[in-house]
């Protein structure tokens, strides 16, 4: 528990950071990382991208992958969580382009996309480390509520919570949301070697108490962090009001 955002926000960068250094990723031994849109995590990318002009990390072995994306969003949409991870975070890091992987919601066959995601991630042997956001109602990824602990990359409509909620980044307009995204799995994310949450916001307090003071339940899919034997929740301390 930090006190406000940008505590919150500092510790999980330098936390990256940390992580990076100590695995001295190279060409053929890179380091894997997962990776969350959203507003919560803007801060950790803004710092990761600091670290990177202070010379305190290099990005040029690093491969990522990130959660989730719309359906039938164009790729250069300014809400497309591909456009959100090139303007926050990739274009100001020395990450190589071919490193970078973000699902194609748009891709003539969705489904055969999720099964390739999970193949490559596969091939690139697992995510050493994913950072994670959620939902106001407790979704990992867009594993909304009712999403199997087991489910592994693919279609998921979205919740009209989560419509409502994102609305927000569409000028309000409800109907401007997509319906469907692609989002890898809960399993995806709990196969990773660790996993660090980012809670913040009063927003998010209902969610934070129920994932990590009540059991694990497939209605609040950050609860499967219970089951991670390496998950740590980073959070300020207004998302600690109902603990
Ligand atoms: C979307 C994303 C989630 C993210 C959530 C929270 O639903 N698919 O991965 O965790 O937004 O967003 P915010 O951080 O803006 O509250």
């Amino acid at each position: 528990i930090r006190d406000d955002e940008q505590q919150a926000s500092g510790f999980i960068a330098n936390y990256i950071v940390d992580r990076i250094r100590t695995f001295a990723p190279t060409a053929e031994h890179p380091f894997v990382l997962g990776l969350p849109t959203g507003s919560s995590p803007l801060n950790v990318y803004a710092r990761l991208v600091e670290a990177y002009r202070q010379k305190r990390v290099s990005f040029a072995h690093v491969i990522t992958f990130n959660m989730d994306e719309y359906v039938g969003l164009a790729r250069d949409h300014p809400e497309s969580y591909h456009t959100f991870m090139w303007t926050n975070f990739f274009s100001h890091v020395d990450i190589r382009p071919e490193n970078v992987h973000l699902l194609n919601g748009n891709a003539p066959d969705l489904e055969a996309e999720c099964a390739e995601y999970e193949q490559t991630i596969r091939d690139c042997g697992g995510i050493d480390l994913f950072l994670a956001g959620i939902g106001e109602d407790g979704h990992i990824a867009f594993n909304e509520p009712g999403s199997s602990l087991v489910s592994r990359t693919r279609v998921k409509t979205l919740a009209y919570d989560t419509i409502r909620v994102n609305s927000r980044f569409f000028g309000g307009d409800i109907d401007a949301v997509p319906r469907c995204a692609l989002t890898v799995g809960v399993q995806t994310v709990l196969d990773a070697r660790e996993v660090v949450a980012i809670v913040l916001g009063p927003r998010k307090a209902l969610a934070l108490q129920k994932c990590i003071e009540e059991g694990i339940n497939h209605m609040w899919t950050l609860s499967s962090l219970q089951l991670h034997p390496h998950p740590m929740v980073v959070c300020d301390e207004d998302a600690t009001l109902e603990l």
